[in-house]
């Protein structure tokens, strides 16, 4: 997929991309600061929000094929199932149910089948967000801060469920987390934004250790700190 110089104003905020692309069936990143314009890009990329310029190539990719999971997930009214079930019923495929059932067992939700979806924990919300993305096969998933509240067994988790993925059938990944060990461990490619703009895409390494752009390296100092103040030390 190929983003090219969308721009976007919302309120005062101006969003200016410049031109970049996401090469197909790697696992990127993206990292930059609270209002850097992280949720709007996947926004643009989803198509929920228009662009005021630019364009963006989805190089065959069709919209129904991508995906998104929220920053705070949203639910229909109704159970667990029924939520699962809802990506899969507005693209008229049928419910294969062992198979949402394995994923529930999976994530330790198999007594939660049939609990009003909105009534769920922060965390266990964050699982069915995830379930509810992944049911339908899709080929670009955009994970927006979706794991952000997952206690550590559980990030570990779809970590796993990601790289297995990755193994099956490569998909393209887009990772949005503030948890850089995370974003260290998963990504091959990193997109780093500031105020609008995509400033570098690079390795991993490029991007979190070798930039030599004065605003990438104090984010990332930033966030090492922040990270060492709350988990301990940056376990990389
Ligand atoms: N509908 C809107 N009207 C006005 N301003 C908006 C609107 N939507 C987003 N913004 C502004 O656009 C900017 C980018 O928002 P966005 O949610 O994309 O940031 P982000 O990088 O995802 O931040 P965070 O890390 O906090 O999630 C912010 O300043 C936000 O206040
Ligand atoms: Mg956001």
């Amino acid at each position: 997929m190929k983003i090219i110089d969308l721009e976007k104003r919302q309120g005062d905020f101006q969003m200016k991309t410049g031109s970049f692309s996401m090469e197909e069936g790697k696992i990127h990143g993206i990292i930059g600061g609270n209002g850097c314009g992280k949720t709007t890009l996947c926004k643009l990329i989803m198509g929920i929000v228009k662009p005021d310029r630019g364009r963006i190539d989805y190089e065959g990719l069709e919209v129904g094929e991508i995906t998104m999971t929220a920053q705070r997930p949203y639910f229909i009214q109704g159970s667990v199932y029924e939520n699962i079930c809802y990506p899969l019923k507005i693209r008229r495929i049928r419910p294969d149910e062992q198979k949402i059932d394995g994923w529930l067992a999976r994530c330790g939700l198999e007594e939660k089948k049939y609990q009003y979806a909105r009534s769920l924990s922060s965390g266990e919300q964050q699982k069915v967000s995830m379930i509810r993305a992944l049911i339908f096969d899709p080929k670009f998933i955009m994970i927006d801060e979706t794991l952000s509240n997952l206690d550590p067994e559980n990030l570990e988790l779809f970590e796993q469920v990601i790289l297995e993925i990755q193994k099956e059938r490569p998909v393209t990944w887009l990772l949005i987390s503030h948890r850089l060990a995370h974003i260290y461990k998963m990504c091959e490619v990193l997109h780093f934004m500031h105020q609008g703009e995509v400033l570098a895409s690079g390795s991993r390494d490029e991007i979190l250790f070798g930039s030599e752009d004065e605003r990438i390296r104090r984010f990332v100092a930033n966030e090492v700190i922040r990270m060492e103040e709350k988990h301990g030390a940056f376990e990389g």
